[in-house]
């Protein structure tokens, strides 16, 4: 189709997700993305943007790949284009399972293929409920609820919604799968500026104990978290605070999910964030950057204590999906992986990460840039409108800043990344894991320019 006919097109058929459609016409037209390379893509006007967001955090390889993963894929379809993990195994999900266990800290040796994030986090969840049911709870009462954070983000269907600590995104679809509590992330700008680490920390461990103790220990069965948590805009944990969190599931037995979607393979330097903080958990779960986009695959690696009672000879795990560890995800995934290895991206992330950092933190002369936070190439800018103060901006401000000017100042200015206020105002940075000084350099630019204009227009002072 010609980019005209595809504009009319993308109006009339398509239905964009989080997408507000009413707003194309009249002068704003649908972003129609033709072709990818490298750290960038190109638009149907032929228009060239650097994509500071990897697709959805997740295009971890870049796009330059196509050829070598898509060759992997045909020949995955000649030899056999689908077969199912009911019941069956298949070689592609054999060899990507034993690479992941290998991968994977720890004793993370299972592995359970879905998808995609949502429903990784959905069969998380599931697992965790039936574990408790399959080791016999010796007539205790059902261990079913959840704990996650505020403002963290875990996808879209009825579980994992669910276990989403964004109330915009709940409310609409109360009431929600029962019953999930959510504790304090480990957002630190806006805690009392004389307040340890330390005491931080215990606070953060307090708040998620009174969680378990006021919901009945003996009836929760997950805590679910990601090791720095994206919305609300990159929260690193503070010292101390992984190791607490384990402590408390031990204490009341209850068992710990790690959500890497975002932070497993490479995004935070190591091949999962878990072992970035020495987690421990007892399950991960992965999507995105397993295929680096390149395929819809997920995975939910689970330990061997999480696998043992369903080992028995009459026992299984009461869930599965068609898709669920097709060929064709598991060849592209295994050829990301062999990528992510031989061209050794994951080392130059823990190489040129702290460049990366510094270069943003430049940004910090910006009167409405409060914070820069994140690890790895994995960071967020909080936007604030007094810097000394930190005070934030309102409802109206958030929509006239973000959405009536930085998202179409920046994609206009070729950069793409992501506005948010699911928590306060932030962009989140976080591109393809290719990307070198230049990228790095072309990113900051970038963003001195519209957020220079963005406080002018907010009449934000120096
Ligand atoms: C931490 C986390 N978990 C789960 C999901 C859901 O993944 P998906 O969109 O593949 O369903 C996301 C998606 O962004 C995510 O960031």
């Amino acid at each position: 189709m010609a980019a005209a006919d595809l504009q009319q097109n993308a109006r009339d058929h398509l239905w964009m997700h989080f997408t507000r459609m009413g707003g194309f016409g009249e002068g704003k037209d649908v972003p129609i993305i033709v072709r990818g390379d490298g750290c960038y893509l190109w638009d149907a006007n032929g228009k060239r943007y650097l994509d500071a967001l990897a697709g959805l955090f997740s295009v971890n390889i870049g796009y330059g790949y196509g050829e070598e993963i898509g060759q992997a894929a045909l020949e995955q379809m000649r030899e056999l284009p689908f077969y199912t993990n009911w019941s069956y195994a298949h070689p592609r999900a054999i060899e990507l399972a034993t690479e992941l266990a290998s991968l994977a800290p720890g004793d993370l040796n299972r592995v359970f293929f879905v998808s995609g994030g949502s429903e990784a986090v959905e069969a998380a969840w599931k697992l965790a409920r039936q574990y408790y049911v399959a080791r016999g709870n010796h007539g205790g009462p059902l261990r079913y609820k959840a704990i996650a954070r505020y403002i963290s983000y875990h996808g879209t269907t009825m579980g994992a919604l669910s276990i989403n600590g964004c109330p915009s995104l709940r409310g609409v679809f109360e009431p929600l799968v029962p019953e999930v509590r959510h504790v304090h992330n480990t957002n630190r700008y806006y805690r009392p500026a004389d307040e340890t680490e330390a005491t931080f920390t215990q606070f953060l461990l307090d708040d998620l104990e009174q969680a378990i103790l006021a919901m009945s220990p003996e009836t929760v069965c997950l805590v679910h978290m990601e090791p720095v948590q994206n919305a609300g805009g990159c929260f690193t944990p503070p010292a101390g605070y992984w190791a607490g969190v384990r402590a408390i599931c031990d204490e009341y037995d209850i068992l710990l999910s790690a959500d890497e979607v975002i932070t497993g393979f490479g995004r935070l330097g190591h091949w999962f964030g878990s072992e970035r903080y020495d987690i421990r958990p007892d399950i991960i779960c992965c999507a995105k950057g397993l295929s680096s986009s390149y395929g819809p695959i997920g995975a939910v690696i689970a330990s061997d204590r999480v696998m043992e009672p369903f080992l028995g000879a009459k026992s299984s795990y009461s869930h599965g999906m068609t898709f669920g560890g097709h060929p064709v995800m598991c060849a592209i995934a295994l050829k990301n992986i062999e990528i992510l290895k031989r061209e050794g991206i994951i080392e130059h992330v823990r190489e040129t990460q702290d460049i990366f950092r510094a270069k943003l933190e430049t940004l910090l002369d910006l009167p409405i840039v409060g914070d820069v936070r994140g690890t790895g190439f994995f960071y967020a800018l909080e936007l604030v409108k007094d810097r000394a103060t930190r005070e934030t901006f309102d409802d109206d401000e958030c929509e006239s800043l973000l959405r009536g000017f930085l998202s179409l100042a920046l994609f206009e200015a070729g950069l793409i990344c992501r506005q948010d206020d699911r928590g306060e105002p932030v962009i989140q940075i976080s591109p393809p894991l290719i990307a070198g000084e230049a990228e790095m350099d072309e990113i900051v630019t970038i963003l001195r320019v519209v957020l220079t204009e963005a406080a002018e227009r907010m009449r934000l002072g120096g």
